[in-house]
C-alpha cells in the first residue's frame, strides 16, 4: 500500500489545533529579474509564516489552473512604453479576453514595478489589477506601484499581503507554526538601499572633435565593496542638480535655500535638498498633479483630465517652466512636498569584473538639448560629464538582470545589436569571452551618427576581431549619407546569414532605444524570418515569440 509522506493528509486543520492559511500562488511577470527576486522573497516570507507557496512565471502558467486557485499575488513589471513583458503578455490577453473565466472565488493582490518618469507607470500591474477586480476576483491588499527604488514599497505591500492573508485563515485560536526556512537571503553589504561610494578612475568623451553627440566612458573603483556584476547587468548611478539650476529655482520661489528642510534623507538645508534629495527635471506626472492640487490651478487639472495632453505638457517641460507658467507663493516644505525623490538612473554595464576586477565601466549618452526657451540637461549624465572628476565619489548599486545573459550552452551563436550606447552590454560579453578564452560565433551590428567622430570602441571592436573573440561586425553610419542607414539596413541586407545563425542556435540580443531602435530592429528580425523562412508574418511573430520563451531573443532597451 501506499503510504503518504505527507502525515496531515485528511486531517481537517482544525483538528490539528492549527490552522494554515490556504495556499498562496505567486506569479511574476518580469523584465529584468527585479519582479521574479521579489516573488521569491515573497516565498520565503510567507514560508517562513506557514504559509504553503507556489511561484510560477507567467509564460509557463496554465491559465485553466486560475479557477483551482485560492489566493494570488501578481508580481509584474512594465515594459518599453506601458507594455507588459513578453513573459506577461499571453495571461494579460487572456484576462482581457473574451475567455476569461469568473474569478468570484481568488483573493489577490498586486505588486507593480515600473519607472515613474515614464507617463504609463506601472501600467501593467495597474491593467492586472482591474482585470482581476472586474472579474470578480476581491483584493486581499491594494495594489502598491514601484519605482525604480522598489524596495521599501515592496516590503510594505509584502507584509500587508501576509498579515490579510493569515487573517483569512479559518479561526482556531491556535498560532501558526513557522516553517524552518527563514527569509534571509544570504548578507549583502552594499545594495540598492544601502549604496556604495565608488571613486571615478577615468573618464573620457568617446566622440571625436566636432561631433553631435556626447558619449562619456566612464570607469569607477569598486574595491573593497564586494560588489558583485556579471555582463548584462546594470549601475544604478545616483546624480545630482547642477548648482545654476538650483540656483534658478530658488530665485523664481524666492527662497534663500538656507531654509531648513525635513527631507527622506534628513533635516537639511533647501539648496541641499535641491541638489541631492529630489529631481528637477524631467517633470513626472506625479509632480504635476500635486503641483496643480497645490496651487488649485485650473489650467494644470485641465491637462490633467485628459491622457493624451499629459505626455505633450511634459515633453520638454521641467520644474522651473512650471514655477514659471503656474506662479505660486511656495513655502519650502511645499516645494519639496511637488517633487520626486531622487531616482538613481540605471545604466548598462560595458565591463566584465572577470576582466577588469574590481572596476566597473559605463558608456553613458550626455543629453542636453534645448526647450521653452532654455539650455536643458540630464540629471544623471551631466552629474557624470560635468561634475565628477576623477577621485570624486558617487553613489552606485548593482542592478542585477538576469533576462540579459550570455546563453547558458556555451557553445551557442550570439549575434548582438547595439547602436549609440546600446553597444554598453555588448563590450562586457567580449570581455567575458575574452577572458574566458572561449570562441563562439559572434555577430556584433553597430550604429552611430558619423563614422568619424562616433565610432564608440572602434580600435576595441577591430582587436577583437582579429584574436577571433568577435567573428563579425556590421556597422551602419546614418548621417555619413543623405539616406539614413541603420543598423537594421545592415541585417536585412544580410538576412540569409542571419537567419541561418538562428537555425543554428544563435542567441539574439538587442540593447538600446526602446522607441524607435529596438521596434525597428523586431519589425526587421520578424521580416527575414518571414522571407529566409518562406512562411507567413503570423508564423515569424510565433518564431520570435518561441526565441523569446526560449530566452534566446533577449532585449535591454530603454
Ligand atoms: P539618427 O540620430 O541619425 O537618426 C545611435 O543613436 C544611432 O541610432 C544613430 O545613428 C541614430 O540615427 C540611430 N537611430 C535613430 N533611430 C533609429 C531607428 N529607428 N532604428 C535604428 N537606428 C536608429
Amino acid at each position: 500500500t501506499a503510504v503518504s509522506t505527507d502525515t496531515n493528509e485528511g486531517i481537517p486543520a482544525k483538528a490539528l489545533g492549527e490552522a494554515k492559511p490556504e495556499k498562496l500562488n505567486i506569479l511574476f511577470g518580469t523584465h529584468t529579474g527585479n519582479s521574479e527576486g521579489l516573488a521569491q522573497n515573497l516565498a520565503l516570507e510567507a514560508k517562513a509564516r506557514g504559509i504553503e507557496v507556489e511561484v510560477s512565471d507567467m509564460a509557463s502558467f496554465k491559465t485553466r489552473e486560475l479557477k483551482k486557485i485560492k489566493n494570488l499575488a501578481v508580481i509584474v513589471s512594465t515594459h518599453g512604453l506601458g507594455e507588459p513583458p513578453v513573459q506577461a503578455e499571453d495571461l494579460h490577453k487572456y484576462l482581457h479576453g473574451k475567455k476569461a473565466p469568473d474569478l468570484s472565488h481568488l483573493h489577490f493582490s498586486v505588486l507593480a514595478l515600473g519607472d515613474s518618469s515614464y507617463v504609463d507607470f506601472c501600467q501593467t500591474g495597474k491593467d492586472f489589477d482591474a482585470v482581476l477586480e472586474k472579474l470578480g476576483a476581491k483584493r486581499l491588499a491594494p495594489r502598491q506601484d514601484c519605482d525604480v527604488d522598489y524596495e521599501e514599497t515592496a516590503e510594505a505591500w509584502q507584509k500587508t499581503l501576509l498579515d490579510s492573508l493569515v487573517k483569512l485563515t479559518p479561526e482556531t485560536g491556535a498560532p501558526i507554526a513557522p516553517s524552518n526556512e527563514t527569509a534571509t537571503v544570504g548578507e549583502v553589504k552594499y545594495s540598492r538601499k544601502n549604496r556604495f561610494e565608488a571613486t571615478v578612475l577615468e573618464k573620457i568623451n568617446l566622440n571625436g572633435k566636432g561631433s553631435s553627440k556626447e558619449t562619456v566612458h566612464i570607469e569607477l573603483d569598486l574595491e573593497g565593496s564586494g560588489l558583485k556584476y556579471e555582463p548584462g547587468d546594470a549601475l544604478g548611478v545616483y546624480g545630482s542638480n547642477s548648482p545654476k539650476f538650483v540656483q534658478s529655482v530658488l530665485e523664481v520661489t524666492e527662497l534663500s535655500g538656507e531654509e531648513l528642510v525635513e527631507s527622506h534623507a534628513g533635516e537639511k538645508t533647501l539648496r541641499d535638498a535641491l541638489s541631492y534629495d529630489y529631481e528637477l527635471t524631467p517633470l513626472s506626472k506625479t509632480t504635476l498633479s500635486k503641483y496643480a492640487e497645490l496651487t488649485d490651478s485650473a489650467r494644470l487639472k485641465n491637462i490633467l483630465a485628459d491622457p493624451t495632453s499629459v505626455p505633450e505638457y511634459l515633453q520638454g517641460r521641467d520644474i522651473l517652466d512650471l514655477l514659471k507658467e503656474e506662479a505660486h507663493d511656495f513655502s519650502a516644505k511645499e516645494l519639496i512636498s511637488v517633487l520626486r525623490k531622487n531616482t538613481p538612473r540605471m545604466y548598462s554595464i560595458a565591463s566584465s569584473q572577470e576582466a577588469v576586477e574590481d572596476e566597473v565601466h559605463l558608456l553613458v549618452s550626455v543629453v542636453r538639448y534645448q526647450a521653452y526657451g532654455r539650455d536643458k540637461e540630464g540629471l544623471c549624465s551631466t552629474t557624470i560629464a560635468d561634475r565628477l572628476e576623477v577621485g570624486d565619489k558617487v553613489e552606485v548599486f548593482v542592478d542585477k538582470n538576469t533576462r540579459f545573459k550570455l546563453p547558458e550552452n556555451p557553445d551557442a551563436p550570439i549575434i548582438m545589436v547595439g547602436p549609440g550606447t546600446g553597444v554598453a552590454p555588448f563590450r562586457a560579453f567580449m570581455q567575458q569571452l575574452e577572458v574566458s578564452e572561449k570562441r563562439v560565433p559572434s555577430w556584433l551590428f553597430f550604429g552611430d551618427r558619423n563614422f568619424t567622430t562616433d565610432f564608440l570602441y572602434q580600435t576595441e571592436w577591430q582587436q577583437y576581431l582579429k584574436e577571433g573573440v568577435l567573428t563579425k561586425a556590421d556597422v551602419a553610419f546614418s548621417r555619413d549619407q543623405e539616406d539614413k542607414q541603420y543598423v537594421q539596413h545592415r541585417m536585412l541586407e544580410n538576412g540569409k546569414e542571419l537567419f541561418d545563425w538562428l537555425e543554428n542556435g544563435a542567441h539574439f540580443y538587442v540593447c538600446g532605444d526602446a522607441q524607435k531602435m529596438a521596434k525597428d530592429v523586431d519589425l526587421a528580425l520578424k521580416q527575414i524570418i518571414q522571407q529566409q523562412g518562406g512562411v507567413t508574418l503570423e508564423k515569424a511573430e510565433e518564431y520570435v515569440k518561441n526565441l523569446q520563451l526560449a530566452n534566446r531573443y533577449q532585449a535591454d532597451i530603454y
